[in-house]
């Protein structure tokens, strides 16, 4: 059903969205070794997040995370996101592959430029590099699509899935082009769990109930609601927002202050909000949500924001 769905034709499953990285690296290091054994490197971008597993957490280019935990994994270089120069001059003949998300989530909501991933697109096509996008959050129907590559246009070699993909069973997904999944030869990756019955089934549930039951076209249409509510919402205050961005119902409003105690406010009225990156509040709901539930969330989010307004966070915004 994926391959049948996508633009990929075939899938390796394992447990997780780390493990899914951990494939997806192999997979491209393989590639590139059958060309040439010194095209190992692989570039990711800064303010990344890919796991807590070792190369996952290698290409997660934020200090915090890697902490106490070193050596990385060799041969990985970073590259800020967003920035087609800095990433052409890192590239050599010893790059393998090209690690992006769509939307940086746990970096704080930040959507790819689609211009920034269109020249990295033909530029993987010149040198033969694999282009990875991470597809962990911004995947299964997240921005309205099935895939976020699908929602910005641009279809790269290898995607990484997992999260909602069987609806809460542990699963994660690597899909590849042909030409590079038959790098992968019997015995080359594998996972005792991978692939298992239950959580396929629960996978196939989830692809139906998006694809034929009406869930992707209404996380399309309540993203679009969710998008509009935010930007009035930033209307409404904009000392304290500062931007409202993302894509689907994947989004984020930028504040000018740190979130921590209007997510705290929410929380005290029944709204439950999270943080990601640096002031940024995060909206991933239920795709399945509804446009009472936006409106309700939006009504609990303005009050807390007017109430705060008068407080702390425009003093502290002022000193920044
Ligand atoms: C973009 C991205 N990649 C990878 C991961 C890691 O997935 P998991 O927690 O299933 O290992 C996450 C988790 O938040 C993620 O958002």
């Amino acid at each position: 059903m994926l391959t049948e769905n996508t633009d990929f034709d075939r899938v390796f499953f394992c447990n997780s969205g780390a493990e899914a990285i951990e494939g997806a690296l192999k997979l491209c290091r393989k590639y590139a070794a059958l060309k040439d054994p010194e095209k190992t490197q692989i570039i990711a971008m800064e303010n990344s997040f890919h796991g807590r597993t070792y190369g996952s957490l290698t290409v997660t280019a934020q200090p915090k995370y890697q902490k106490n935990f070193g050596p990385m994994v060799p041969d990985v270089l970073y590259s800020p996101y967003n920035d087609f120069e800095a990433l052409a001059s890192k590239v050599t003949d010893k790059t393998a592959a090209i690690l992006m998300e769509v939307i940086q989530g746990e970096g704080g909501i930040t959507p790819a430029d689609v211009d920034f991933l269109k020249k990295t697109r033909a530029l993987c096509d010149e040198k033969d590099i694999v282009l990875v996008f991470d597809e962990i959050q911004s995947g299964v129907g997240r921005t309205g699509d099935l895939y976020a590559y699908m929602t910005v246009g641009v279809v790269p070699d290898v995607i990484t899935s997992a999260k909602g993909l069987a609806g809460g069973v542990p699963i994660g997904a690597v899909l590849a082009k042909e030409k590079v999944a038959e790098a992968f030869t019997p015995g080359d990756h594998g996972s005792t769990f991978g692939g298992n019955p239950l959580a396929c089934s629960a996978g196939l549930v989830v692809l139906d109930e998006l694809l034929n039951n009406g869930v992707l076209a209404n996380a399309k249409e309540m993203g679009e609601f969710l998008g509009e509510t935010l930007e009035n919402l930033k209307a409404k205050h904009p000392n304290t927002i500062k931007e409202a961005r993302g894509l689907g119902l994947m989004r984020g409003i930028e504040l000018t202050c740190e979130p921590k105690e209007i997510i705290n406010k929410c929380i005290e009225r029944g709204l439950l909000l999270v943080s990601a990156g640096t002031n940024v509040i995060r909206f991933v709901p239920p795709l399945i949500v509804n446009d009472n539930q936006i409106a309700i969330m939006a009504d609990i989010l303005d009050d807390v924001l007017t109430e705060f307004e008068t407080g702390s966070c425009e003093k502290e915004s002022i000193h920044q």
